[in-house]
């Protein structure tokens, strides 16, 4: 089943609250939650105070994605009654494992990401650990930047790794999703598809709506 995670990166942050409604329309179910630390990727977006804001104002559980360095320091902040995922990247993360192991102990789902020049066989000793493996489709850092098309390969290619070996980890794309290539990508073996700009900047979410359809999945 396809599941839209909108990125709030791309949301007004000055009605924060009111642009999860638009997410809710647009068949959200998962809250993307970009982090980013000015070290790992060139941009500051926002820590766990905003998230937290948003706690009450949706019953939608979120997916966060560390961008940062020191992710374990920063780990249990992220925890709350709506994290489902916490997601570390493979670049950022010398101890991966226990990072892994950190987010699992903390009662949240384990995902990790990995940059479009980084390999999927960099995943080898850590696919037994994690519930999540996002897959960038631009570098990180930015909303609106423009969909690397290679990511579709590697998604197929994980799809592979993942029946290979029999196991059940969603698989995540992020960056550059729109209507244009969401059905390419459902094809290639994306679960969850992560959406910024191109759905908060739209005035109507009715496509979204109708194609994260739970009865059309
Ligand atoms: C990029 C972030 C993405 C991004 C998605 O660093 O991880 O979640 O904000 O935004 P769009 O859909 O605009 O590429
Ligand atoms: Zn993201």
């Amino acid at each position: 089943m396809a599941i839209l995670a909108p990125s709030i990166l791309a949301a007004d942050f000055s009605v924060l609250a009111e642009e999860l409604g638009k997410a809710g329309r647009a068949g959200a179910g998962l809250i993307h939650v970009d982090v980013m630390d000015g070290h790992f990727v060139p941009n500051i977006s926002f820590g766990a105070g905003v998230m937290k804001c948003l706690l009450g104002k949706t019953s939608l559980p979120f997916d966060v994605h560390l961008m940062i360095e020191n992710a374990d320091l920063h780990i249990p902040d992220f925890v709350t009654e709506n994290t489902e995922y916490i997601t570390v990247h493979q670049e950022a993360c010398p101890h991966l494992n226990r990072s892994l192991a950190l987010i699992r102990a903390s009662g949240a789902k384990p995902g990790v990401a990995l940059n479009p020049a980084t390999p999927l066989s960099t995943l080898e000793c850590v696919l037994l650990d994690v519930d999540l493996v996002l897959i960038m489709s631009v570098n990180p850092g930015f909303g609106g930047q423009k969909f690397l098309a290679s990511s579709l390969e590697k998604i197929r290619r994980l799809k592979g790794m993942r029946e290979e070996k029999g196991l059940a980890f969603r698989i995540e794309v992020d960056g550059g999703v729109n209507l244009e290539n969401a059905a390419e990508l459902a094809a290639a073996g994306a679960d969850i598809f992560v959406a910024g700009s191109a759905l908060f900047g739209a005035e109507n979410v009715n496509g979204w709506a109708k194609f994260f359809d739970r009865s059309q999945n």
